[in-house]
């Protein structure tokens, strides 16, 4: 809070100082293969762990034997891996199938390549450390050819090279601006790309902990206030690869609902049950398709968390009935802090069940947040977690599908902006501080509210929203990027952000569209919701004392643009949610960065103002006012604009105009899109379904996964969905369309799938399956 002042650059602050002494890990002193390779050294003490034979984790411990059983983020136990360990001279060799560490006995240091042997992590004069004050550190080779991909949630640009990071929950609500590096989410994690090959580090600590990639050329580090180092490395070598290890690891999203793919509408907030229904019919009235209406703080009493404010919400049930006949869901805020008030049945139950955070000395930790003064439950602890989740059967029992959680840094109103760093955590039976527990607040709070949920949803899918998280978020929320303002600036922004978010796992997220505070105006929003409509998360939300932006704000010409492409976003269902079953198996991102798909292209590598949709289709918005015309550059391939058909070959830069209704939007020949229709706001999953197949150029086969299922319950998991695998093959003659493989047993309301064949040349014919014809059954 002193940061505007000249505290900023208080000499005790973090400033590197020439003093500090980092005292390296030393030499070998002994070994022991029998189970874990073990290794003891001067200063430290190593394991190494092969998870799979592409991931192998490393962790140091300055102090004792390495702890390896206290992750909160890893969901996988170590594989039987086939190892090959040998000694040569001063080196000592483990190989998997896939990578290979060489690891010097004096200094200690650990080498790994991969089967190529190609270098991926490795260590010069400087490798493993720690200082006398509990930092731990680990300095890593840098090439000047390294690009630095993920960190979660951050501000700035795609390619983090030359940047620095903390990885701390923060709630910031200004600003969010280039050197804004902790914001609310710690995901330290990132993906290097090296000459086209990717390898991904995940350092797995929960203290408060730092990333350079910028204060020196020949090495980068990253470091913990305390713990120990504990890392693990993953072999790639695509981009896709290490996000498929990375999310091996730490968990992949749940298929979503589709109504929770749709639009969400919010602001702080609707006041009052009749705002809320004049807002849904407003939406009904405009035909302006509409899945989710969220509640914000003043639906509680008094900001007390598992109530409603009787005077402006008389009767929620009916008002949450109501609303789903119109075909939209109510999402309400649940903050974590419990309001200190003898006469709440919440804070009573935490207090008498003992349920909140306590100092060591056995007092309750209070800090100041919405309703005022608030004990803060330890969702470190099963007991508690079980209580929260339980207590959301108060929302769940009236029809709430959906919660969202926020201020779960946690965030306080004080200097430090949350808990005192000495509160305890309970942390099922190992106790520790907050200093150390702090960055998995958030994640174990969405832990209960999405399990309690689960559990009381008799089979639907949950769904939660979250603004604090860790590594491993995505398996129980979608995440939004916090409190951002309506400047062209973060529009542009969201853009880097939320494809980094992706590739650290995080595939469900996105900003608040037309930006939180400050007051949007109708160019910006306009162009904010093109963009919307295809990131993984749509919803428009803003703050109080700001304009109000629902689509009709702005008069009937924005209003008709936005209509317009909040209909294309579920015109583009059956695409979207093909791609999020995707993420939901492989953990690949929704939304990507050209470089995913082109990582040998070096123009993709710091490309910030376009990105992709899978892996055939990429969009270009307009992210300046004013501007009608942008630079657009096409990788290789043929590129065929969606509205125009005009086609564009690949590997050059295009000059491309875009009234304020278009959208440039360029699908791959030689590939398929899978698209809806837009009936009414209670008729979202289409009645029809289409295949437009981009006829292509000679040679090129294109392969595809079609997935459908009910798109709200956990039948899918019995078998009760559809899933085509699809391939293309074009040559000059003909496009062949091939089934090649259906499973399960969903059926679905269109009895067959209309292909089209889209930019066929004379001659040319679209056979499927071997024959003329123009559909697909799907039921048998
Ligand atoms: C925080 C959230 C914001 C919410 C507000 C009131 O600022 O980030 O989304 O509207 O609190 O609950």
């Amino acid at each position: 809070m002193l940061e505007d002042t000249s505290f900023a650059i208080h000499p005790g602050k973090d400033q590197a100082s020439k003093a500090v002494v980092y005292r390296d890990i030393g030499n070998l002193i002994a070994e022991d293969f029998s189970t874990i390779y073990k290794f003891t050294c001067e200063s430290g003490n190593v394991a190494i762990q092969f998870y799979t034979s592409s991931i192998v984790r490393i962790t140091m411990n300055p102090q004792t034997d390495p702890i390896l059983n206290q992750s909160k983020s890893i969901i996988v136990k170590p594989e039987t891996v086939k190892v090959e360990a040998s000694s040569k001279g001063e080196f000592i060799i483990l190989a998997t199938s896939q990578l290979q560490l060489k690891i010097r006995k004096a200094p200690f240091r650990v080498d790994i390549f991969d089967k190529l042997g190609k270098e991926l992590v490795s260590e010069t004069e400087r490798g493993m450390a720690y200082r006398e004050n509990g930092e731990v550190v680990a300095f890593k080779k840098m090439y000047d050819y390294d690009h630095f991909y993920g960190f979660g949630e951050k501000s700035g640009h795609l390619d983090k090279r030359d940047e620095k990071f903390e990885m701390w929950n923060s709630d910031v609500y200004a600003p969010h601006n280039p050197e804004t590096n902790a914001l609310y989410e710690s995901i330290p994690y990132f993906m290097t790309l090296r000459n086209g090959r990717a390898h991904g580090v995940f350092f797995d600590n929960t203290f408060r902990s730092k990333f350079d990639m910028a204060s020196s050329e020949e090495y980068y580090t990253f470091s913990a206030e305390g713990g120990q180092l504990d890392y693990y490395v993953m072999a790639g070598p695509e981009p896709k690869s290490v996000l498929e290890q990375y999310t091996y690891l730490t968990g992949r999203i749940p298929l979503p609902s589709k109504w929770s793919l749709g639009y969400h509408q919010s602001r702080y907030s609707y006041e009052s049950e009749t705002e809320v229904r004049e807002l849904a019919q407003y939406f009904i009235d405009k035909d302006i398709p509409v899945d989710v209406i969220h509640l914000d703080i003043h639906y509680m009493n008094g900001y007390r968390v598992f109530t409603f404010d009787k005077e402006r919400f008389p009767n929620p049930e009916k008002l949450i009935s109501d609303l789903r006949e119109m075909g939209i869901r109510v999402v309400p805020i649940v903050d974590p802090g419990v309001k200190k008030d003898a006469e709440y049945a919440i804070y009573q139950e935490g207090v008498n069940e003992d349920l909140f955070c306590k100092y060591i000395e056995g007092e309750t930790y209070f800090g100041e947040v919405w309703p005022g003064v608030s004990a803060f439950p330890d969702f470190t602890e099963e007991k508690v977690r079980n209580w929260w989740g339980e207590k959301h059967a108060f929302y769940t029992n009236i029809g709430v599908e959906g919660i969202w959680n926020d201020m779960n840094e946690p965030a306080v109103f004080n200097e430090s902006k949350t808990m005192d760093l000495e509160v305890m955590h309970r942390n099922d039976g190992k106790p520790t501080t907050h200093r150390e527990l702090h960055n998995v607040y958030g994640l174990l709070m969405g832990k209960a509210t999405y399990e309690g949920m689960k559990q009381q949803l008799d089979g639907k899918r949950p769904f939660l929203l979250t603004r604090a998280g860790y590594a491993g978020v995505q398996r129980y929320a979608s995440v939004w990027t916090g409190d951002n303002r309506s400047f062209w600036e973060h529009l542009q922004m969201s853009l880097p952000m939320v494809m980094n978010l992706g590739l650290s796992g995080v595939a469900f997220t996105g900003p608040d569209v037309g930006g939180f505070a400050h007051d949007t105006n109708a160019e910006l929003l306009t162009r904010w919701t093109q963009v919307g409509a295809f990131t993984p998360f749509f919803r428009n939300h803003s703050a109080i004392g700001f304009r109000y932006q629902e689509p009709w704000q702005f008069g009937e010409k924005y209003e008709a643009i936005m209509k317009r492409y909040i209909q294309m976003r579920y015109e583009w269902m059956p695409q979207l949610y093909s791609l999020f079953y995707e993420a939901s198996q492989k953990g690949l991102p929704v939304m990507r960065p050209l470089l995913m798909e082109y990582p040998q292209d070096e123009k993709t590598y710091n490309l910030n103002d376009q990105f992709m949709l899978g892996d055939n289709v990429i969009f270009a918005p307009i992210l300046q006012p004013a501007i009608t015309d942008r630079a657009v550059y096409l990788p290789k391939g043929n590129w065929v604009e969606f509205s125009t058909g005009e086609v564009f070959e690949g590997e050059k830069t295009y000059l491309i105009h875009a009234e304020l209704e278009d959208l440039p939007i360029f699908v791959k020949q030689g590939t398929a899109l899978m698209q809806g229709e837009w009936v009414s706001n209670t008729q979202k999953t289409p009645r029809n379904v289409n295949m437009n197949i981009y006829a292509g150029i000679a040679g090129e086969k294109y392969q595809f996964t079609y997935y459908d299922d009910d798109g709200e319950t956990f039948a899918h998991e019995e078998g009760n969905y559809l899933k085509l695998d699809i391939e293309v093959i074009s040559t000059n003659a003909k496009v062949e369309v091939n089934v090649v493989q259906k499973q399960g047993n969903f059926i679905p309301e269109y009895k067959e799938i209309t292909i089209n064949g889209i930019g066929l040349h004379d001659g040319q014919v679209l056979l499927i399956n071997g024959q003329q014809r123009n559909t697909i059954p799907v039921v048998n």
